[in-house]
């Protein structure tokens, strides 16, 4: 009896997917109030957990046209909320071998693999958009001006969304350059890990081979087990 009126006293919320109208249960993320809506989620979808980025989204008010941005597995439904599906983000990521890239004074790779980020001319979209709050113009400027470890800094937590690059009037795309200032600075600049080389060294010299042959036999049950 006590389950029944808790579940009575469930709010639902009025929202609309692609026009039609639905109630969904308030609390409900966006990513679930389409499943919750029928919706089978074959794209779109991915960690479910707000780390890989695949759900970026844009929805708005009724009576509101303006456009906001979130990722749909971690933004929580609100009353009157219009959703629809939007396009992937194309990447336009250049080819290179970041060990051919080793930064020399005066030179600024970023600049060198992508010279389109010379046309940013710092309007901020990108940072208002970006569902991690990261400060992309500030980074823009970093690779402008070469400076790795300040992209690196900010830029960590970038999840590949592409939501920057919808807003950005010039077709800038600020994601995977600052996936190449992260490489950059990550084989040039960062400290050596001694412990990590070590390992290495230790697999390629055969250390762990025959502990690795057994666990390849290993039946699945004993795996699990273990
Ligand atoms: S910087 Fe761009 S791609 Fe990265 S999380 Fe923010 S909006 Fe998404
Ligand atoms: S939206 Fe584009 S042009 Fe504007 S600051 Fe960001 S990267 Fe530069
Ligand atoms: S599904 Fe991975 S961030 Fe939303």
């Amino acid at each position: 009896m006590a389950k029944v009126a808790e579940k009575e006293k469930v709010q639902m919320v009025d929202i609309f997917i692609m026009d039609k109208h639905y109630q969904v249960p308030e609390g409900l993320t966006i990513q679930a109030a389409l499943e919750y809506c029928g919706y089978n989620l074959i794209r779109s979808v991915g960690c479910r957990s707000g780390f890989c980025g695949a759900c970026a989204t844009i929805y708005c008010f009724k009576n509101d046209p303006q456009l906001r941005y979130a990722l749909a597995c971690q933004k929580a439904v609100e009353p009157d909320m219009y959703l629809t599906q939007i396009p992937f983000f194309p990447t336009a990521e250049a080819l290179y071998n970041v060990e051919d890239l080793e930064p020399k004074e005066g030179e600024n790779k970023l600049v060198e693999l992508y010279p389109i980020i010379l046309t940013c001319f710092g309007c901020n979209n990108c940072t208002k958009s970006c569902p991690q709050d990261l400060e992309v113009m500030e980074f823009m400027s970093a690779a402008i001006r070469g400076d790795y470890e300040k992209v690196y800094e900010k830029s960590f937590d970038c999840l590949m969304c592409g939501l920057c690059a919808a807003r950005c009037p010039q077709g800038l795309q600020p994601y995977v350059m600052a996936m190449a200032g992260r490489r950059l600075r990550g084989a040039y600049l960062a400290p050596k890990s001694q412990h990590n080389l070590d390992r290495v060294k230790e697999i390629e010299e055969g250390r762990f081979d025959a502990e690795m042959e057994k666990l390849k036999q290993m039946p699945t049950d004993e795996l699990r087990e273990l």
